[in-house]
């Protein structure tokens, strides 16, 4: 191997790239990166060129060698790569707006990963990245694949089911935006923390929380009830829980658990969002804008603060330390998406699932889990029966499938709701969709 490491970033035009860039300069010591290759399409060339010459600043400011390419050509940029990174986002925000939009008007959350928008984010995203998996297996076969690309859970499990590619790692920021969240309640340090994760990529719980070494779960379910450590994303609402609920539950929900044990609420504030034009979709691409026109000042050689206003805060420390912990063989312990391997109960052993691993340089070794609470158990089983069957309409195309996977998502509420939605958002995202619409002229 030639001396260094090629990271190949596909969707490097998006507006996170900054945060991996800077995650990169910080850990160069132990995570030498000679060339970062950032990819793009051509609908995204502007915005490659304009976060493409800030990452080359920020390096050169940095004044570390990484050469920083540009290019639209994910072949040349895949060639002998050691890792390759995806972000992209197919049918770009307009198709994240419809997502979001469309379930709403028929009484249904509207969420990019979950209920109707994440079905349709699958059906768009896993056979653009299933090509991608196919290109590595001829440019780098030994290359590791870092998902991002939501819906994770479901992109890597997707992969690691239907493609040659198995040293892929699905990656989110929501449990190490718990860890801090909870650190910050209780106003100490990150590291002193320790947390239990199992279950699925936006679907994980926090089964026990230790503060150096002890066991403080009770302490924090007692905090989380009383609304002293609401933590949560950017891009979801804080609102609380009932605390005689999350007394019950015993455990930490993630944010995004709020869409189901919160749906009547988050539908009707979601739908005041709608009405006022304020999606998340419509609200990121005002904060896209805004950044990008930041990135374009010469001036600036570092990750502009303003980045924070997104929903994937600490993504570059999750990102890069799991490359650090791969590379170097690191053996510390991160949760990320992979396969079960019969870590937790119940699931298929060749499901990805997201759970605490020890990260090896032959890759993340699950840590047991064995049964989740029961009181759980029945949501996790049931969102991955919905991922399964969304997984099997992504690669096939098939309507009926498309319908079963939103008809038993939890937050559809009849396969008559279902069918309409299905119908109305199989139209709006149809040139993204060639599986289902072959003679149409699509779009990746
Ligand atoms: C969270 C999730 C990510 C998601 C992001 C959306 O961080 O973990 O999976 O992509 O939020 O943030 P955005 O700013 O795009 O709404």
């Amino acid at each position: 191997m030639t001396k260094g490491i090629k990271i190949a970033t596909i969707g490097g035009g998006s507006s996170y790239t900054p945060e991996l860039v800077e995650g990169f300069i910080k850990r160069y010591d132990r995570l030498p990166v000679r060339e970062l290759w950032l990819v793009d399409i051509e609908e995204g060339k502007e915005k490659l060129e304009i976060v493409g010459n800030l990452a080359k600043r920020m390096v050169k400011e940095a004044g570390l060698p990484i050469e920083v390419h540009l290019t639209l050509d994910r072949r040349e940029a895949l060639k002998d790569a050691d890792f390759v990174t995806t972000q992209l986002r197919v049918g770009l925000l307009e198709a994240r707006a419809k997502d979001e939009r469309i379930p709403i008007k028929h009484g249904v959350v509207g969420q990019e990963t979950n209920g109707p928008g994440g079905l349709f984010k699958a059906l768009r995203t896993i056979p653009v990245i299933l090509d991608i998996a196919k290109d590595m297996e001829e440019l780098c076969p030994d290359a590791w694949l870092l998902n991002f690309t939501n819906p994770a859970g479901m992109v890597t499990e997707a992969v690691l089911r239907h493609t040659n590619i198995q040293k892929v790692i699905g990656l989110c920021n929501v449990p190490i935006g718990m860890k801090m969240g909870i650190a910050n309640a209780l106003e100490v340090d990150p590291s002193r923390l320790h947390i239990d994760f199992a279950g699925l990529n936006h679907m994980v719980y926090g089964l026990n929380v230790y503060l150096d070494g002890v066991s403080i779960i009770d302490d924090v379910i007692e905090k989380l009830a009383s609304g002293d450590a609401n933590y949560t994303m950017r891009n979801i609402s804080d609102m609380g829980y009932d605390p005689e609920f999350i007394k019950g539950l015993g455990i930490l929900p993630c944010p995004y658990h709020r869409y189901y044990y919160k749906t009547k609420n988050i539908l009707e504030e979601e739908k005041e969002h709608a009405k006022e034009g304020k999606t998340r979709a419509e609200v990121v691409q005002q904060i896209e804008n805004e950044l990008f026109e930041i990135y374009k000042n010469p001036d600036l050689k570092e990750k502009p603060k303003q980045l924070e206003s997104r929903g994937g805060a600490f993504y570059s420390d999750a990102a890069c330390s799991l490359i650090d912990s791969i590379y170097n063989d690191r053996r510390d312990i991160q949760p990320v998406n992979t396969r079960n391997n019969g870590a937790i109960a119940g699931i298929p052993a060749d499901s990805a699932v997201e759970v605490n691993c020890v990260i090896t340089k032959d890759g993340p070794k699950p840590i047991t889990v064995g049964e989740l609470p029961i009181a759980v158990n029945g949501l996790v089983q049931a969102i991955k029966s919905f991922e399964r069957v969304s997984i099997e309409a992504a690669i096939t195309g098939d309507y009926n499938k498309a319908l079963l996977a939103l008809t038993i998502n939890p937050l559809v509420p009849s396969d008559e709701v279902a069918r309409v939605i299905l119908d109305e958002m199989l139209e709006a995202h149809k040139e993204y969709l060639p599986q289902f619409f072959p003679k149409e002229t699509v779009k990746n």
